[in-house]
């Protein structure tokens, strides 16, 4: 039901029971917000979003607040302005003065905040002892001191993926945000999706960065430095750079990443397919024996980390096929390396991931062979625009190039695999066609394709009726996995810790809102709609790449390059 109520002397619709900041955003009145977070229950802990209404005597969050009919509201008057500004003050008066260094420097909602409401000094000085960075972890990085206690990253960590790595704690007589037992983050059962540094309002949690890494590659002399680029990346970097959210500038990151200086670009989309056709293969196996169904998909290594801690039992039910992130490594320093006649020793494979957890991915043992690592270095989304500015590069104004032959083809269905259902569509048009020797009557399968965290689709393929669950979120799978007994009808489940899948995922722009994730994901489907090799199996350079070299492994050296396995990983819960 439709109500008036008044801002400042104005008056606005409202909808009954909807909150005052719901109401004041839907009439594009803007007030200042810390620990809120759109669609979550509201904890009113901050205070900064407080406002004015006539007749209460304290100010009152607008976030926590629901409307009521004749309202009166001011959002910007005097006395609130100045409760606002003696909260900055506060949350300032003991936090480190590290803007210029700082990860999220430009990108800080207390920066933001500070200039916003006008501050110029530092009102009040709380000198506290500083509290230590914790570097343990290849993918995140905490640092307590510029915490500010908003609590988000523990409602995110709790509420969308089940983890509860972070809670409140007090240390030595301060407030913290901390793991269990204070234990450093590696040893913690963090998954590494990065979902709480996208939430973090400042730099207190952020991804190591790699970039030095990358600088120091390209500097030396002799070392053959290879990069490429996952199939989300040519959707959501345009953001970073004030293009339009979800333009598809694969041809500018070709030509942005050869400006830098990379000796080889790929897109690794190319390996994608590669993963698809194996998992595929890997299905059919496995329907045909009936062994180790459901085949839970392996390209997520958020979900990988989370099964091998909280669901030991089913991890050989997951799928051995290394995710595309590794395959491409592992052609570039197997197949790539002897085939242009260039040591392995020499080459450096640079990834750029949608994710956090791919730095940890990249570093784990299993993705080593007699101690090569598939890729040397994983950046994120946010990283690639920090390296394409370092660079002095002008996305604006250059003129799109291919990729690197002979990892430069791709198919839409590739593309696919950075939204929730893409993967599970993709195996299922190669699946049809593995099986029937025909292509999918539609290749659009839309029931897949939804903002459902859940997903289940029934499809006969020659005489199976198959079973297909989709899942985004580790909440909603661990709740999915516990269910499994009791279900016999399923072949194939795809999970991705991040929801909505990678054009979500925890290393893309931080700035990015519900409307962007839609453009990216809009994007991706137009990308399928409009591509002629919509199939994994019809990619001529994957098809080259079996006949030429893959047909022809042993089952050891094909081991090395396509496959792992995964084993119980003992955290501190
Ligand atoms: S990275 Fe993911 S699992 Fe780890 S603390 Fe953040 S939200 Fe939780
Ligand atoms: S780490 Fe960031 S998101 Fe978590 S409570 Fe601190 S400031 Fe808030
Ligand atoms: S944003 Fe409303 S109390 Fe924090």
């Amino acid at each position: 039901m439709i109500i008036d109520i008044e801002v400042n002397n104005k008056t606005i619709k409202a909808k009954r029971g909807e909150t005052i900041l719901s109401a004041l955003n839907s009439n594009g009145i803007k007030v200042p917000t810390l620990c809120h977070i759109d669609g979550f229950v509201p904890t009113g802990a901050c205070r900064i979003c407080v406002v004015e209404v006539e007749g209460k005597p304290n100010l009152i969050p607008s976030c926590s607040y629901p409307v009521e009919e004749w309202m009166k509201i001011k959002t910007h008057s005097q006395r609130v302005i100045k409760a606002r500004k003696t909260i900055v003050e506060l949350l300032l008066a003991n936090h480190p003065n590290d803007c210029l260094y700082c990860e999220r420097n430009g990108n800080c909602e207390l920066q933001k905040l500070a200039e916003e409401l006008n501050i110029r000094e530092r009102k009040y000085s709380n000198e506290r002892e500083k509290l230590k960075i914790d570097p343990s972890c290849s993918s995140i990085i905490k640092e307590s001191d510029k915490c500010i206690l908003c609590g988000r990253c523990i409602r995110v960590c709790e509420e969308i993926q089940g983890i509860t790595t972070y809670d409140f704690a007090k240390i030595n007589n301060r407030h913290i945000i901390s793991t269990s037992f204070n234990k450093p983050l590696n040893i913690s059962n963090c998954i590494l999706c990065g979902q709480c540094i996208m939430v973090c309002p400042t730099g207190a949690l952020h991804e190591r960065n790699n970039i030095d890494k990358i600088q120091q590659a390209l500097n030396v002399i002799n070392k053959h430095v290879v990069v490429f680029y996952s199939p989300t990346i040519s959707v959501s970097l345009a953001e970073e750079f004030n293009m339009k959210p979800g333009k598809n500038i694969s041809g500018i990151i070709n030509a942005a990443l050869r400006k830098i200086g990379f000796n080889k670009v790929f897109d690794s989309t190319f390996a994608t397919d590669v993963y698809i056709i194996e998992q595929t293969k890997e299905l059919i196996y496995r329907i045909e024996n009936n062994i180790n169904l459901p085949l839970f998909t392996s390209n997520c290594p958020a979900w990988i980390k989370y099964a091998e801690e909280y669901f030991p039992e089913i991890l050989t039910n997951i799928s051995k096929c290394k995710s595309p992130q590794q395959i491409m490594g592992s052609i570039v320093k197997e197949i790539y390396s002897e085939e242009n006649n260039i040591p392995v020793n020499d080459i450096i494979t640079v990834s750029i991931e949608p994710c956090t957890a791919k730095k940890f991915e990249s570093q784990r043992e299993e993705m080593t062979n007699n101690g090569i690592s598939d890729v040397d270095i994983a950046i994120t989304t946010r990283e690639l625009a920090q390296l394409i500015r370092l660079h002095g590069i002008d996305l604006q104004n250059i003129e799109e190039e291919i990729a690197d032959f002979p990892y430069h083809t791709r198919s839409s269905a590739g593309k696919l695999t950075s939204i929730s259902g893409g993967t599970a569509e993709a195996i299922l048009r190669t699946l049809n066609y593995k099986i029937t020797g025909k292509e999918l009557e539609d290749l659009k399968i839309s029931e897949l394709r939804n903002n459902k965290s859940v997903k289940e689709i029934k499809i006969k393929i020659g005489k199976t009726n198959v079973g297909i669950a989709v899942i985004s979120s580790m909440s909603k799978a661990g709740d999915f996995i516990k269910t499994l007994p009791k279900r016999k009808d399923l072949h194939l489940i795809e999970i991705m810790a991040c929801p909505c899948g990678c054009v979500n995922g925890g290393g893309q722009p931080i700035k990015a809102d519900t409307k962007d994730i839609k453009s990216r994901i809009k994007s991706i489907y137009d990308i399928d709609r409009k591509e002629l090799i919509k199939v994994a199996h019809k990619n001529p350079q994957v098809i080259e790449l079996y006949s030429k070299h893959l047909d022809n492994l042993s089952e050891e050296e094909k081991q090395k390059v396509l496959f792992t396995n995964y084993s119980k990983r003992d955290v501190l819960l």
